[in-house]
């Protein structure tokens, strides 16, 4: 089989070689039938390891391109080679550009909660202030309110920007004015935002490993060359970045999913990184208002002398991700395309949500529930800590953030996506590190503190353990 891979980076090569087969096999180059060359083969073919190809079939054999028959090998199925000539064969079966892979994930509110619940990424929304938000939202929603009648403006309501600059530069250090802030449908459209502006296709990004799958597949949707770089106890390793990255995406208060903070010294070397290369810095800065230190390190926005970052924020963790309310701060140079790139894409958020949440800033509200929270928090942190102490795990530490990671220690006889599989039937609820790896990483778990019933870590956990015995 004749492949064409660009394999120009010593990163992201399972990537590449997935596109490549993909492409060869909904284009027909491939016909349905044909047999695969063994992964060992194609692995020497290419210079590449094995490891890479076989990461590649097993993607495409869990979406149906390829299947494998035991002892004769990997086949291209007819799913393959019916994408493309389906077209010409059928021209009423519409289907998706080539690219759209990701497998819309359920709902988390769509199943009932384990009873143990270590589920990563869901705050405790017992604690969010719901009388005080309907009446903001019924003051907001009032006929000749701000929601009434007329469109807004795609930067977000002029009190909702003045409130998010006002607390992002209080709770975070943030060096923002109120027109230096973009309201966002989460931080999930900030990304989208940047992504459209600046990325060419087949631009580098720079994404850490393991990372935000979220943040991972948006850009590689934008066309972009996806380059994982490993992550080391001072958080992203810098010097592993690619010198033609046009966009690096990190996680420095809270590693997603690790969760140690990247050093200093990172930071500075980052920031060097990105000055000396002409990349941009996103800083998703998802979840660090849960500190439990006083003084967190300065985002890297606030380090930025040359214009290069933009700091992403989000409310989805701090009230709730239902909400659908976060933020971005640019630099002057990106405003302008930003704000048309969301005028074009949504228009503008939901005004009456966004004058709510300005009142909950303004009037010291969400200061207080993230004082609150934290405390609940920090407490479930505790708990979980002293727990895992006995078992075969070595704890990542964090300094802030809704979860824990843990890598399984040397002897445990089963992988962290059994385990997680075998705790979900005795109702724990947690991650796999694998879930959100692309290359080698060190094997582990990822467990939640925002929704977890503070009486139910002890016993979680304890079912927990009996899983990880030899
Ligand atoms: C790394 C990271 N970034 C951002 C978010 C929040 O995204 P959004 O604001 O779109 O809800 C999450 C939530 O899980 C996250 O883990």
């Amino acid at each position: 089989m004749d492949l064409a891979v660009e394999l120009s980076s010593r990163t992201g090569r399972t990537d590449a070689i997935y596109r490549a087969l993909h492409s060869a096999l909904t284009t027909g180059r491939v016909p349905a039938g044909e047999r695969l060359p063994s992964t060992r083969d194609l692995a020497r073919d290419l210079g590449v390891s094995r490891a890479s190809v076989a990461t590649a079939y097993e993607r495409l054999v869990a979406e149906g391109f390829l299947e494998t028959r035991t002892g004769a090998g990997t086949f291209a199925t007819a799913a393959a080679s019916d994408t493309a000539p389906a077209r010409r064969r059928n021209p009423g079966v519409l289907r998706p550009r080539a690219g759209w892979r990701w497998q819309v994930r359920p709902a988390s509110g769509d199943r009932p909660a384990p009873a143990h619940d270590f589920r990563v990424g869901i705050p405790d929304a017992t604690l969010f202030p719901f009388d005080t938000w309907r009446r903001l939202l019924a003051a907001e929603s009032r006929a000749g309110g701000p929601a009434a009648g007329s469109y807004g403006g795609p930067a977000g309501l002029p009190r909702f920007r003045a409130a998010v600059a006002r607390y992002a530069t209080g709770s975070r250090g943030v060096r923002a004015g109120a027109d230096d802030v973009v309201a966002t449908t989460g931080a999930q459209q900030a990304l989208d935002l940047v992504a459209r502006v600046l990325l060419e296709p087949g631009d580098v990004v720079a994404v850490e490993d393991p990372g935000y799958p979220e943040a991972r597949e948006l850009f590689a949707l934008h066309g972009a060359e996806v380059v994982p770089v490993p992550v080391d106890a001072d958080g992203l390793v810098v010097d592993q970045i690619p010198a033609r990255a046009r966009l690096v995406y990190t996680t420095p208060s809270h590693q997603f999913p690790l969760g140690m903070p990247l050093s200093l010294a990172r930071r500075r070397a980052l920031l060097a990184h990105a000055a000396r290369h002409g990349a941009a810095v996103v800083e998703d800065d998802y979840d660090s208002e849960f500190r439990r230190v006083n003084r967190p390190l300065e985002p890297l926005q606030a380090l930025d002398r040359d214009g290069r970052v933009v700091y992403v924020g989000t409310f989805s963790k701090s009230l709730l991700p239902g909400l659908r309310v976060g933020y971005l701060v640019a630099p002057p140079s990106l405003r302008d395309a930003l704000l048309a790139a969301r005028q074009l894409t949504d228009g503008h958020g939901a005004v009456h949500v966004q004058g709510a949440l300005a009142r909950l800033i303004d009037d010291g509200l969400l200061a207080r529930h993230v004082r609150k929270a934290s405390a609940v928090y920090a407490e479930r942190h505790e708990i979980l800590l002293d727990a895992l102490a006995g078992l075969p795990l070595e704890v990542v530490p964090s300094a802030a953030g809704l979860h824990v990671a843990a890598y399984l220690a040397d002897g445990v006889p089963v992988g962290s996506q059994a385990v997680v599989a075998r705790a979900r039937r005795g109702s724990v609820g947690l991650e796999s590190l694998a879930a959100f790896a692309t290359g080698p990483h060190r094997d582990g778990l990822v467990l939640g503190v925002g929704a977890a019933v503070t009486s139910s870590i002890r016993p979680g956990i304890q079912t927990l353990g009996r899983l990880l015995e030899p």
